[in-house]
Protein backbone atom coordinates (compact mmCIF):
# COMPACT_ATOMS: atom_id res chain seq x y z
CA UNK A 1 0.00 0.00 0.00
CA UNK A 2 2.70 2.20 -1.19
CA UNK A 3 2.32 6.13 -0.91
CA UNK A 4 4.08 6.58 -4.50
CA UNK A 5 5.12 3.91 -6.66
CA UNK A 6 8.19 5.48 -8.67
CA UNK A 7 7.94 3.57 -12.03
CA UNK A 8 10.45 5.69 -14.23
CA UNK A 9 9.40 4.85 -16.92
CA UNK A 10 5.86 3.00 -18.14
CA UNK A 11 5.81 2.41 -22.14
CA UNK A 12 8.44 0.20 -22.25
CA UNK A 13 11.10 2.28 -23.14
CA UNK A 14 14.62 0.63 -23.02
CA UNK A 15 16.51 4.36 -22.82
CA UNK A 16 15.12 7.94 -21.85
CA UNK A 17 16.92 11.14 -23.79
CA UNK A 18 16.55 14.44 -23.68
CA UNK A 19 13.56 16.06 -21.71
CA UNK A 20 12.33 12.63 -21.22
CA UNK A 21 14.88 12.44 -18.57
CA UNK A 22 12.52 14.69 -16.66
CA UNK A 23 9.27 13.35 -16.40
CA UNK A 24 9.17 10.39 -14.46
CA UNK A 25 6.43 7.88 -14.21
CA UNK A 26 4.49 8.26 -10.95
CA UNK A 27 1.66 6.29 -9.71
CA UNK A 28 -0.48 7.89 -6.95
CA UNK A 29 1.19 11.42 -7.04
CA UNK A 30 -1.95 12.50 -5.70
CA UNK A 31 -1.45 10.32 -2.96
CA UNK A 32 -5.74 9.35 -2.88
CA UNK A 33 -4.85 5.69 -2.94
CA UNK A 34 -2.24 3.79 -2.32
CA UNK A 35 -0.75 1.78 -4.86
CA UNK A 36 0.68 -2.33 -4.49
CA UNK A 37 2.77 -4.56 -6.34
CA UNK A 38 2.67 -8.06 -6.44
CA UNK A 39 5.67 -10.18 -7.49
CA UNK A 40 5.48 -13.82 -8.31
CA UNK A 41 7.81 -16.58 -7.36
CA UNK A 42 10.32 -16.17 -10.20
CA UNK A 43 11.40 -12.82 -8.95
CA UNK A 44 9.47 -10.74 -11.92
CA UNK A 45 6.65 -8.37 -11.54
CA UNK A 46 3.38 -9.68 -12.09
CA UNK A 47 1.21 -6.78 -11.35
CA UNK A 48 1.07 -2.78 -10.23
CA UNK A 49 -2.15 -1.29 -9.44
CA UNK A 50 -4.13 0.49 -7.00
CA UNK A 51 -4.34 -1.54 -3.39
CA UNK A 52 -8.01 -1.88 -3.36
CA UNK A 53 -7.99 -3.13 -7.09
CA UNK A 54 -4.59 -6.09 -6.12
CA UNK A 55 -6.59 -6.90 -3.30
CA UNK A 56 -9.80 -7.85 -5.19
CA UNK A 57 -7.89 -9.57 -8.22
CA UNK A 58 -5.62 -11.48 -6.19
CA UNK A 59 -8.22 -12.36 -3.56
CA UNK A 60 -7.41 -16.17 -4.53
CA UNK A 61 -4.32 -15.86 -3.76
CA UNK A 62 -1.14 -16.57 -0.63
CA UNK A 63 1.02 -14.28 -0.22
CA UNK A 64 4.12 -15.77 0.81
CA UNK A 65 5.45 -12.76 2.28
CA UNK A 66 3.97 -9.22 2.43
CA UNK A 67 5.98 -5.95 3.10
CA UNK A 68 3.21 -2.89 4.53
CA UNK A 69 4.78 -0.03 2.50
CA UNK A 70 1.73 2.29 3.97
CA UNK A 71 3.10 5.89 3.83
CA UNK A 72 6.38 4.97 1.70
CA UNK A 73 8.30 5.25 -1.59
CA UNK A 74 8.52 2.23 -4.06
CA UNK A 75 11.33 3.21 -6.54
CA UNK A 76 13.24 0.90 -8.93
CA UNK A 77 16.55 -0.71 -7.29
CA UNK A 78 19.28 1.26 -8.42
CA UNK A 79 22.10 0.24 -11.05
CA UNK A 80 25.52 1.53 -10.65
CA UNK A 81 27.15 1.40 -14.03
CA UNK A 82 30.50 1.49 -13.44
CA UNK A 83 33.08 0.43 -10.50
CA UNK A 84 36.44 -0.90 -9.75
CA UNK A 85 35.52 -2.63 -7.05
CA UNK A 86 38.15 -5.69 -6.44
CA UNK A 87 41.44 -4.74 -5.21
CA UNK A 88 43.48 -4.74 -1.90
CA UNK A 89 45.41 -1.88 -0.08
CA UNK A 90 43.88 1.75 0.40
CA UNK A 91 45.08 5.02 -0.79
CA UNK A 92 43.99 6.69 1.93
CA UNK A 93 47.86 8.18 1.99
CA UNK A 94 47.25 9.61 -1.48
CA UNK A 95 44.21 11.15 -0.98
CA UNK A 96 46.57 13.17 1.81
CA UNK A 97 48.52 14.00 -1.06
CA UNK A 98 45.95 15.24 -3.43
CA UNK A 99 44.37 17.26 -0.63
CA UNK A 100 48.46 18.75 -0.54
CA UNK A 101 48.10 19.84 -4.14
CA UNK A 102 49.61 16.93 -6.31
CA UNK A 103 47.54 16.08 -9.20
CA UNK A 104 46.23 12.55 -10.18
CA UNK A 105 48.94 11.81 -13.08
CA UNK A 106 51.42 12.89 -10.80
CA UNK A 107 50.59 10.57 -8.78
CA UNK A 108 50.79 7.83 -11.34
CA UNK A 109 53.74 8.82 -13.06
CA UNK A 110 55.37 8.80 -9.92
CA UNK A 111 54.51 4.97 -9.79
CA UNK A 112 51.67 5.31 -7.24
CA UNK A 113 47.47 5.20 -8.25
CA UNK A 114 46.83 2.13 -10.00
CA UNK A 115 50.50 1.05 -9.97
CA UNK A 116 50.20 1.01 -6.10
CA UNK A 117 46.78 -0.65 -5.95
CA UNK A 118 48.36 -3.47 -8.95
CA UNK A 119 51.02 -4.54 -6.53
CA UNK A 120 48.77 -4.50 -3.69
CA UNK A 121 46.13 -7.01 -5.80
CA UNK A 122 48.89 -8.63 -7.41
CA UNK A 123 50.17 -9.64 -3.86
CA UNK A 124 46.67 -10.68 -2.46
CA UNK A 125 44.99 -14.37 -2.89
CA UNK A 126 41.30 -14.82 -4.29
CA UNK A 127 40.03 -14.84 -0.79
CA UNK A 128 41.36 -12.04 0.67
CA UNK A 129 40.34 -10.28 -2.26
CA UNK A 130 36.73 -11.52 -2.59
CA UNK A 131 36.35 -11.11 1.20
CA UNK A 132 36.53 -7.41 0.90
CA UNK A 133 35.06 -7.40 -2.42
CA UNK A 134 32.02 -8.94 -0.78
CA UNK A 135 32.08 -6.08 2.07
CA UNK A 136 31.63 -2.97 -0.38
CA UNK A 137 28.84 -5.10 -2.50
CA UNK A 138 27.03 -5.65 0.84
CA UNK A 139 27.47 -1.71 1.14
CA UNK A 140 26.19 -1.58 -1.60
CA UNK A 141 22.85 -3.24 -1.59
CA UNK A 142 22.42 -1.43 1.80
CA UNK A 143 22.47 2.26 0.06
CA UNK A 144 19.96 0.25 -2.79
CA UNK A 145 21.66 -0.86 -5.54
CA UNK A 146 21.33 -4.34 -7.10
CA UNK A 147 22.98 -4.58 -10.23
CA UNK A 148 26.60 -3.18 -10.76
CA UNK A 149 29.35 -3.34 -13.31
CA UNK A 150 32.63 -4.66 -11.70
CA UNK A 151 35.91 -4.33 -14.09
CA UNK A 152 39.29 -6.17 -13.31
CA UNK A 153 42.27 -4.01 -14.17
CA UNK A 154 44.60 -4.21 -11.18
CA UNK A 155 46.29 -7.92 -12.86
CA UNK A 156 47.91 -5.68 -15.53
CA UNK A 157 48.84 -9.13 -16.22
CA UNK A 158 46.92 -12.75 -17.79
CA UNK A 159 46.98 -14.37 -13.95
CA UNK A 160 46.10 -11.40 -11.97
CA UNK A 161 43.65 -10.17 -14.40
CA UNK A 162 41.69 -13.34 -14.43
CA UNK A 163 42.23 -13.78 -10.83
CA UNK A 164 40.61 -10.69 -10.60
CA UNK A 165 37.35 -11.93 -13.06
CA UNK A 166 37.20 -15.09 -11.10
CA UNK A 167 36.32 -13.34 -7.80
CA UNK A 168 33.23 -11.37 -9.44
CA UNK A 169 32.51 -15.11 -10.45
CA UNK A 170 32.54 -16.09 -6.63
CA UNK A 171 31.50 -13.19 -5.21
CA UNK A 172 27.97 -13.32 -7.78
CA UNK A 173 26.99 -16.84 -6.43
CA UNK A 174 27.40 -15.88 -2.83
CA UNK A 175 25.97 -12.25 -2.67
CA UNK A 176 22.76 -11.56 -3.78
CA UNK A 177 23.69 -8.58 -6.06
CA UNK A 178 23.27 -8.65 -9.91
CA UNK A 179 27.18 -8.04 -11.75
CA UNK A 180 28.01 -6.85 -15.15
CA UNK A 181 31.67 -8.12 -15.33
CA UNK A 182 34.22 -6.26 -17.28
CA UNK A 183 37.80 -7.20 -18.30
CA UNK A 184 40.19 -4.14 -18.05
CA UNK A 185 43.10 -5.53 -18.59
CA UNK A 186 44.07 -2.39 -20.12
CA UNK A 187 44.00 -0.11 -17.26
CA UNK A 188 47.15 1.00 -17.00
CA UNK A 189 50.70 0.36 -18.48
CA UNK A 190 52.59 -2.27 -15.92
CA UNK A 191 55.80 -0.76 -14.50
CA UNK A 192 58.44 -1.87 -16.18
CA UNK A 193 56.56 -2.47 -19.50
CA UNK A 194 56.27 0.26 -22.90
CA UNK A 195 52.97 0.51 -24.32
CA UNK A 196 53.58 -1.05 -27.44
CA UNK A 197 54.21 -4.23 -25.09
CA UNK A 198 51.32 -3.76 -22.59
CA UNK A 199 49.25 -3.65 -25.60
CA UNK A 200 50.27 -6.23 -27.37
CA UNK A 201 50.36 -8.39 -23.71
CA UNK A 202 46.48 -7.47 -23.73
CA UNK A 203 45.44 -8.43 -27.34
CA UNK A 204 47.38 -12.00 -27.33
CA UNK A 205 47.30 -13.05 -23.94
CA UNK A 206 45.14 -11.78 -21.77
CA UNK A 207 42.14 -11.28 -23.72
CA UNK A 208 42.51 -14.67 -25.55
CA UNK A 209 42.68 -16.48 -22.05
CA UNK A 210 39.49 -14.33 -20.88
CA UNK A 211 37.58 -15.51 -24.06
CA UNK A 212 38.65 -18.72 -23.51
CA UNK A 213 37.16 -18.80 -19.81
CA UNK A 214 34.03 -17.25 -20.91
CA UNK A 215 33.44 -20.04 -23.75
CA UNK A 216 34.09 -22.75 -20.95
CA UNK A 217 31.68 -20.84 -18.85
CA UNK A 218 34.06 -20.26 -16.20
CA UNK A 219 34.09 -16.56 -16.68
CA UNK A 220 31.01 -14.33 -17.90
CA UNK A 221 32.05 -11.26 -19.00
CA UNK A 222 30.24 -8.62 -20.98
CA UNK A 223 32.44 -6.04 -21.72
CA UNK A 224 35.39 -4.68 -22.97
CA UNK A 225 36.75 -1.16 -21.10
CA UNK A 226 40.38 0.44 -21.53
CA UNK A 227 41.40 3.47 -20.02
CA UNK A 228 41.94 5.80 -23.09
CA UNK A 229 44.25 8.60 -22.10
CA UNK A 230 47.42 10.81 -22.48
CA UNK A 231 50.22 8.63 -21.07
CA UNK A 232 48.61 5.46 -20.88
CA UNK A 233 46.37 4.31 -24.37
CA UNK A 234 46.30 5.93 -26.81
CA UNK A 235 43.41 5.74 -29.56
CA UNK A 236 45.11 3.61 -31.86
CA UNK A 237 46.15 1.36 -29.36
CA UNK A 238 42.36 1.67 -27.44
CA UNK A 239 40.82 1.08 -31.08
CA UNK A 240 42.61 -2.25 -31.35
CA UNK A 241 41.73 -3.36 -27.91
CA UNK A 242 38.08 -2.39 -28.23
CA UNK A 243 37.57 -3.86 -31.61
CA UNK A 244 39.26 -7.29 -30.64
CA UNK A 245 36.65 -7.21 -27.64
CA UNK A 246 33.97 -6.78 -29.96
CA UNK A 247 35.04 -10.33 -32.16
CA UNK A 248 34.89 -12.32 -28.79
CA UNK A 249 31.60 -11.06 -28.17
CA UNK A 250 32.07 -8.49 -25.96
CA UNK A 251 30.05 -5.14 -25.49
CA UNK A 252 32.44 -2.04 -25.61
CA UNK A 253 32.21 0.11 -22.10
CA UNK A 254 35.41 2.33 -21.89
CA UNK A 255 37.23 5.36 -20.34
CA UNK A 256 36.79 8.00 -22.62
CA UNK A 257 37.93 11.73 -22.38
CA UNK A 258 38.83 12.07 -18.77
CA UNK A 259 41.86 14.09 -17.83
CA UNK A 260 42.87 15.21 -21.74
CA UNK A 261 40.62 15.09 -25.15
CA UNK A 262 41.82 12.77 -27.37
CA UNK A 263 38.91 12.29 -29.47
CA UNK A 264 38.16 9.29 -27.96
CA UNK A 265 34.31 9.63 -27.73
CA UNK A 266 34.23 10.11 -31.48
CA UNK A 267 36.42 6.91 -31.78
CA UNK A 268 33.68 4.73 -29.45
CA UNK A 269 30.74 6.62 -31.41
CA UNK A 270 32.63 5.28 -34.76
CA UNK A 271 32.54 1.37 -32.99
CA UNK A 272 28.86 1.80 -31.69
CA UNK A 273 30.34 1.70 -28.16
CA UNK A 274 27.43 0.64 -26.23
CA UNK A 275 28.73 2.83 -23.15
CA UNK A 276 31.49 5.60 -22.68
CA UNK A 277 32.51 6.96 -19.34
CA UNK A 278 33.73 9.79 -17.70
CA UNK A 279 33.95 12.45 -20.90
CA UNK A 280 34.71 15.34 -18.61
CA UNK A 281 36.97 16.48 -21.82
CA UNK A 282 34.53 15.51 -24.64
CA UNK A 283 34.30 18.10 -27.45
CA UNK A 284 31.20 19.33 -29.49
CA UNK A 285 32.10 16.61 -32.22
CA UNK A 286 31.87 14.08 -29.55
CA UNK A 287 28.41 15.01 -28.39
CA UNK A 288 27.17 15.18 -31.97
CA UNK A 289 28.65 11.67 -32.32
CA UNK A 290 27.64 10.20 -29.09
CA UNK A 291 23.94 11.30 -29.72
CA UNK A 292 24.31 9.79 -33.48
CA UNK A 293 25.81 6.15 -32.46
CA UNK A 294 23.25 6.06 -29.04
CA UNK A 295 25.88 5.31 -27.16
CA UNK A 296 25.54 5.54 -23.24
CA UNK A 297 27.31 7.98 -21.61
CA UNK A 298 28.19 6.98 -17.84
CA UNK A 299 28.86 10.18 -16.01
CA UNK A 300 30.91 9.99 -12.88
CA UNK A 301 30.18 13.30 -10.66
CA UNK A 302 32.20 11.87 -7.52
CA UNK A 303 35.52 11.18 -9.18
CA UNK A 304 34.92 14.88 -10.56
CA UNK A 305 34.04 15.70 -6.93
CA UNK A 306 37.02 14.50 -5.75
CA UNK A 307 39.91 15.52 -8.38
CA UNK A 308 38.33 18.58 -8.83
CA UNK A 309 37.82 18.40 -12.56
CA UNK A 310 36.16 20.59 -14.65
CA UNK A 311 32.54 18.60 -14.61
CA UNK A 312 31.55 17.46 -18.28
CA UNK A 313 29.38 19.22 -19.84
CA UNK A 314 26.16 17.30 -18.99
CA UNK A 315 23.34 20.04 -20.22
CA UNK A 316 24.90 20.37 -23.30
CA UNK A 317 24.74 16.55 -24.02
CA UNK A 318 21.13 16.18 -22.84
CA UNK A 319 20.01 18.82 -24.70
CA UNK A 320 22.27 17.06 -28.39
CA UNK A 321 20.13 13.78 -27.30
CA UNK A 322 23.07 11.69 -25.28
CA UNK A 323 21.74 9.49 -23.25
CA UNK A 324 23.01 9.66 -19.88
CA UNK A 325 23.65 6.90 -17.01
CA UNK A 326 25.20 7.66 -13.81
CA UNK A 327 27.90 4.98 -11.89
CA UNK A 328 29.94 5.53 -8.68
CA UNK A 329 33.15 4.89 -10.43
CA UNK A 330 33.68 3.02 -6.46
CA UNK A 331 38.04 2.63 -6.61
CA UNK A 332 40.65 3.66 -4.02
CA UNK A 333 40.84 6.88 -5.93
CA UNK A 334 37.44 7.63 -5.59
CA UNK A 335 35.94 5.61 -2.32
CA UNK A 336 32.22 6.07 -2.30
CA UNK A 337 29.69 2.91 -2.72
CA UNK A 338 26.75 4.66 -2.34
CA UNK A 339 24.35 5.31 -5.75
CA UNK A 340 22.24 7.72 -3.87
CA UNK A 341 25.28 10.12 -3.26
CA UNK A 342 26.36 9.57 -6.48
CA UNK A 343 22.59 11.00 -7.49
CA UNK A 344 23.33 13.63 -4.62
CA UNK A 345 26.26 14.94 -6.85
CA UNK A 346 24.96 14.52 -10.08
CA UNK A 347 22.26 16.90 -9.40
CA UNK A 348 24.48 19.90 -7.64
CA UNK A 349 27.61 19.31 -9.55
CA UNK A 350 26.38 18.23 -12.67
CA UNK A 351 23.35 20.51 -12.60
CA UNK A 352 21.10 17.36 -13.43
CA UNK A 353 17.46 17.38 -11.58
CA UNK A 354 16.47 14.90 -9.42
CA UNK A 355 14.05 13.31 -12.05
CA UNK A 356 17.11 12.79 -14.62
CA UNK A 357 19.76 11.48 -12.12
CA UNK A 358 17.37 8.83 -11.02
CA UNK A 359 16.61 8.22 -14.47
CA UNK A 360 20.41 8.24 -15.06
CA UNK A 361 20.66 5.35 -12.56
CA UNK A 362 18.29 3.12 -13.31
CA UNK A 363 16.58 2.70 -16.74
CA UNK A 364 19.47 4.49 -18.52
CA UNK A 365 22.27 2.94 -16.51
CA UNK A 366 20.34 -0.61 -17.60
CA UNK A 367 20.93 0.54 -21.45
CA UNK A 368 24.34 1.02 -20.47
CA UNK A 369 25.11 -2.65 -19.97
CA UNK A 370 22.89 -3.90 -22.23
CA UNK A 371 19.65 -5.08 -19.26
CA UNK A 372 17.49 -1.92 -20.17
CA UNK A 373 14.74 -4.90 -21.28
CA UNK A 374 14.28 -6.64 -18.12
CA UNK A 375 16.05 -4.06 -15.66
CA UNK A 376 15.48 -0.70 -14.09
CA UNK A 377 12.08 0.36 -14.15
CA UNK A 378 9.41 -1.03 -12.39
CA UNK A 379 7.11 -2.39 -15.08
CA UNK A 380 4.88 -5.54 -15.30
CA UNK A 381 6.82 -8.81 -16.57
CA UNK A 382 10.33 -6.98 -15.62
CA UNK A 383 12.36 -8.08 -12.52
CA UNK A 384 11.39 -7.03 -9.01
CA UNK A 385 14.51 -5.27 -8.25
CA UNK A 386 13.02 -2.57 -5.92
CA UNK A 387 13.77 -0.20 -2.76
CA UNK A 388 11.30 0.54 -0.18
CA UNK A 389 11.88 4.01 1.30
CA UNK A 390 10.40 5.64 4.59
CA UNK A 391 9.99 9.22 2.89
CA UNK A 392 7.00 10.86 1.91
CA UNK A 393 8.45 11.77 -1.38
CA UNK A 394 10.98 10.37 -3.17
CA UNK A 395 13.31 12.93 -3.64
CA UNK A 396 14.64 12.85 -0.21
CA UNK A 397 16.38 10.00 -0.85
CA UNK A 398 18.49 12.22 -2.99
CA UNK A 399 18.04 15.75 -0.76
CA UNK A 400 19.07 14.44 2.68
CA UNK A 401 22.45 13.51 1.92
CA UNK A 402 23.94 10.66 3.52
CA UNK A 403 20.77 9.73 5.07
CA UNK A 404 19.96 6.31 3.14
CA UNK A 405 20.97 3.85 5.91
CA UNK A 406 18.23 5.43 7.74
CA UNK A 407 15.46 6.17 5.04
CA UNK A 408 15.94 2.99 2.68
CA UNK A 409 14.14 0.05 4.72
CA UNK A 410 14.01 -2.93 2.48
CA UNK A 411 16.33 -3.63 -0.58
CA UNK A 412 14.31 -6.51 -2.83
CA UNK A 413 16.16 -8.39 -5.57
CA UNK A 414 14.63 -11.00 -7.87
CA UNK A 415 11.78 -10.50 -5.41
CA UNK A 416 13.79 -11.30 -2.41
CA UNK A 417 14.08 -9.23 0.46
CA UNK A 418 18.03 -8.82 0.51
O1 LIG B 1 37.69 5.62 -13.42
N1 LIG B 1 40.49 6.57 -14.76
C1 LIG B 1 40.81 5.38 -14.65
N2 LIG B 1 40.33 4.53 -13.77
C2 LIG B 1 39.69 4.88 -12.54
C3 LIG B 1 40.65 5.20 -11.47
C4 LIG B 1 41.35 4.00 -11.06
C5 LIG B 1 42.33 4.25 -9.96
O2 LIG B 1 42.79 5.37 -9.76
O3 LIG B 1 42.65 3.26 -9.29
C6 LIG B 1 38.63 5.93 -12.74
O4 LIG B 1 38.69 7.02 -12.17
FE1 LIG C 1 36.75 4.14 -13.78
Amino acid sequence: NARQVVQVCSKGEKILVGPAMRKLAILNETNEEGISIVVNRQGSISAIDTHSKIMKNFSHCSFDHVIDATGKCILPGLIDGHTHPVWAGDRVHEFAMKLAGASYEEIHQAGGGIHFTTEKTRAASEDELLASFKDRLMSMLRYGTTTVECKSGYGLDTDSEIKMLRVIERARKEVPIEISSTFCGAHAVPKGSSVKQATEDVLNNQLPAVLLLNQTGELQVENIDVFCEKGVFDCDQTKQILEAGVKGGLAINFHAEELNYLGSAEIGADLNARAMSHLEKISDAGITAMAKSGSVAVMLPNTAYILRLVPPPVRKMIEAGVPIALGTDFNPNAFCLSMVVTMHFACVILRMSMEESLVAATINAAASIGRAETHGSLEVSKFADMIVADVTRWEHLIYQLGSSDQLIQHVIKKGEIV
